[in-house]
């Protein structure tokens, strides 16, 4: 049974770790092109440090911990923290969030480390519009990191997309294509307003319904049950075995059926992803606090938890750093 419910009754157990606010990609929704503050190195939590604060969570509820960034695997000990994870007492599953670009060198150790699922973004099968989108040319890498994670047998894989007006917005059927042709799990999500002194625009951002009626004229979609926790409901592909997912953050907030905590790579604790509030973990870790201490703290992260992030509010509830400090 989890610790962690909140003052609305919702169980937590799901934590998403940042392990770094650093990438090899500058997606246009994630981040600006240049004068990025990047986290001075000693305020990252080392690998010791993280595992003192996952082990708490896993010990008191937590049962999947997705590792994300940033890019997770820009991590040199990225090995050596899924292994130590995936062997902690209560055996979470560990899953990552990846940017694919570093995958096809490290898929295989991850997978012998317990690396259990893996979510890879691909928004667009175009080279240029992957430099557009990411500003790095590096598409042919991230194809090549997924198909090594298919070859490591590492099994869901699941691709998200995020699609912009007048960038790839035509793209979703394409994608869903070639997800289906090699058993992939394809993922729309929102556009958040998660960039610092980003160009999202109430108006201008590409909904699930948009995408839903650039994919009917070419595929059947069929309703599934939807999961509460899940932020994602899924539609089955007509005549296929595949089905296709919808995250729609903020068409049709999922806030009510949230279980999920976030320890960002500075070792702040995060009840929601947007929003300013945070808990110092990192400081009392490093004063010497000991598990109950940490714990106390978390707890009173889960007992501030909102109902929900109010996006009638999304401007003033942008949060107080860009996506790739908080961990996606
Ligand atoms: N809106 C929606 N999704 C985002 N991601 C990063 N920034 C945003 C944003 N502003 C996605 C990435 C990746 C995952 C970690 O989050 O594309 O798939
Ligand atoms: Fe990197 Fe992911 Fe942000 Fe893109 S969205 S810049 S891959 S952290």
């Amino acid at each position: 049974m989890t610790q962690f419910i909140d003052g609305f009754g919702r169980a937590h157990r799901d934590l998403r770790v940042s392990l770094t606010d650093k990438c090899n990609l500058r997606c246009t929704y994630c981040m600006p092109s240049e004068h990025m503050q990047w986290l001075p190195n000693e305020q990252t939590l080392t690998a010791d440090e993280l595992l003192r604060i996952v082990a708490v969570a896993c010990a008191n509820g937590i049962n999947d911990v997705r590792l994300t960034g940033g890019e997770p695997l820009i991590r040199h000990d990225i090995v050596e923290i899924v292994e130590r994870i995936a062997s902690l007492p209560s055996a979470p599953s560990v899953a990552m969030t990846t940017n694919g670009i570093r995958l096809a060198a490290h898929v295989n150790e991850l997978v012998a480390a317990g690396l259990s699922r893996i979510n890879i973004s691909l928004d667009t099968l175009d080279a240029q519009r992957f430099v557009r989108l990411t500003r790095r040319n590096e598409l042919h890498a991230v194809i090549a990191g997924i198909e090594a994670a298919m070859a490591s047998g590492i099994r869901p894989i699941k691709l998200n997309a995020v699609l912009l007006r007048g960038l790839n917005d035509d793209e979703a059927p394409l994608l869903l294509n070639w997800a289906i042709e090699r058993g992939l799990e394809l993922r729309f999500i929102e556009e958040m307003p998660l960039s610092v002194g980003g160009s999202w625009s109430r108006s201008d951002y590409i909904t699930t319904q948009d995408i839903i009626e650039s994919l009917t004229p070419v595929f059947e979609l069929l309703p599934l049950p939807r999961d509460v926790h899940s932020p994602a409901f899924a539609m089955q592909v007509g005549g296929t075995d595949a089905t296709v997912g919808f995250i729609s953050s903020i068409s049709q907030p999922f806030c009510g059926g949230c279980d999920r905590l976030r320890l960002t790579a500075d070792g702040q604790f995060r009840n929601c992803l947007f929003g300013s509030d945070e808990w110092d973990l990192r400081g009392l870790l490093r004063s010497g606090a000991d598990d109950q201490a940490l714990l106390g703290r978390m707890m009173d992260s889960v007992r501030a938890k909102k109902a929900g992030h109010g996006t009638d509010n999304l401007s003033l509830l942008q949060p107080s750093r860009s996506m790739n400090a908080i961990g996606g």
